[in-house]
């Protein structure tokens, strides 16, 4: 056994997002947003659910908070719905939204738990994506008039802020494989608003400064290590092209100020709408950055492939390995790896995981859920994120994915990624048995492993 410890100042929490827990969809003056347009439409989420009432957090909030604190976390992050602040996306306020933000803010703070908030975890407004949503190069601006406005509200008493989640996850399953809101298929459409996606994060770094001058603002990237399916030079081409695709695109701009110089290479003839300014404009000054990390992801080449050549296989299986309940590989090595990038190519930034976790097949029996497989795949990953400070990583804060059961997007209500179980009948939450080995790693600060 070792023994696996971290710094008193270690700030231990838990993540959801809007859409995802909080339900009262059409309450509290708040507007549609595509989850709802997109949930509603027949054959989009395989259970046929919605978030329409989810884990009614929007009414539970207090209880919630209250379960927060016997477990003893640290940190909660959390994020706003964009259509509860600004029901047509811009314009008009609607005051009732930026209560709850409020209160929920106010009831963390007393419960002594930091909040971390999240502006934009993928519930656009409706309206906006009707004047062509993140296709529309002004979706930049609009972004940044909603962070002021949530900025202007809570700046007083929310310290740590995060502009967008996993800009490249929501950029590719909602606009090139169509998997999420809204649903579109248009690559190459893609390719265009993954710089508005960019734009929008520098617009929205800058108006969270000018309205909160004491806010320590980061982003949230999801960045899975891609390693090549074979030992082959062609599959190693491949997955260095799909990192640069999915990951050095969305972190570089953002952290050092450039695109990656291959990729650029790759699609010089796309003309992408990237003007003189936009560099500068998405480079913003951060004070740490989120890492959202699950898994590691296989590339192989594939010459038919336009441009790039190069594929993700989402079917690769190494024999012998561990596979969760959804199907991802558990590798704790990928935590790792991934933290030491920002240290070794991104600048040494100060780093949260903003999201880790696993969904399992959770049973509640006698008012119980023993949940063994999470406690092992979180013990082995926090164990890789100790390693990665060990080699100098400056990690501040591991906030585990979720704090309770929730909508997980296009697969529904059918996998449970919380330490606290949800009833979707009676929504009667329950700590799991990891719910309870995280409350004790928290409390004396690390574990035996
Ligand atoms: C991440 C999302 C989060 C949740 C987890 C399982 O990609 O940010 O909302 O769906 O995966």
């Amino acid at each position: 056994m070792i023994r696996i410890s971290f710094p008193a100042d270690f700030l231990w929490g838990t993540a959801t997002s809007s859409y995802q827990i909080e339900g009262a969809w059409q309450e509290g003056g708040k507007g549609e947003s595509i989850w709802d347009r997109f949930t509603h439409t027949p054959g989009k989420i395989k259970d046929g659910s919605t978030g329409d009432v989810a884990c009614d957090h929007y009414h539970r909030y207090k209880d919630d908070v209250a379960l927060m604190r016997e477990l003893g976390l640290g940190g909660y992050r959390f994020s706003v719905s964009w259509p509860r602040i600004l029901p047509a996306g811009k314009g008009e306020v609607n005051q009732r939204g930026l209560d709850f933000y409020s209160r929920l803010t106010d009831t963390l703070l007393e419960a002594g738990i930091e909040p971390l908030l999240t502006l934009y975890h993928w519930d656009l407004p409706q309206a906006l994506d009707d004047l062509g949503g993140w296709t529309n190069r002004d979706i930049a601006r609009w972004f940044g008039d909603y962070a002021a406005v949530v900025a202007q509200a809570l700046g007083d008493r929310v310290k740590l802020w995060t502009t967008l989640n996993e800009p490249q996850i929501f950029g590719m399953l909602g606009y090139a494989t169509g998997e999420h809101a809204p649903g579109s298929t248009d690559q190459l459409q893609y390719l265009h608003l993954s710089h508005y996606i960019n734009l929008a994060h520098g617009d929205g770094v800058a108006a969270i400064r000018n309205e909160a001058s004491t806010a320590k603002v980061g982003c949230v990237l999801q960045l899975p290590p891609i390693h090549p399916r074979s030992e082959s030079d062609e599959d190693r081409k491949a997955a260095r092209i799909m990192d640069g695709l999915m990951n050095r695109w969305y972190a570089e701009p953002v952290l050092i100020g450039s695109y990656p110089e291959d990729i650029l290479e790759l699609f010089k003839d796309l003309d992408l709408p990237i003007r003189d300014g936009d560099i500068e404009r998405i480079h913003q000054p951060l004070d740490f950055a989120g890492l959202n990390l699950y898994s590691r992801m296989f590339a192989y080449h594939d010459a038919n492939i336009p441009l790039m050549e190069a594929m993700l296989d989402f079917d690769h299986r190494i024999p012998g390995a561990p596979y969760t309940h959804f199907g991802w590989e558990i590798y704790p090595q990928s935590i790792y790896e991934s933290l030491t990038r920002f240290k070794n190519e991104w600048g040494d930034p100060e780093v949260y995981v903003t999201e880790n976790g696993i969904a399992a097949d959770d049973k509640l029996v006698d008012g119980e859920v023993n949940d063994r497989e999470r406690i092992d795949y979180l013990a082995s990953y926090v164990a890789e994120v100790r390693r990665a400070m060990d080699d100098g990583v400056k990690v501040k804060g591991y906030f585990q994915w979720s704090f309770m059961d929730n909508f997980e997007w296009a697969e529904g209500y059918g996998s449970r990624w919380g330490i606290v179980h949800v009833d979707y009948d009676s929504l009667v939450r329950t700590p799991k048995a990891s719910a309870y080995w995280y409350r004790d790693l928290i409390r004396a600060g690390g574990y035996d492993r």
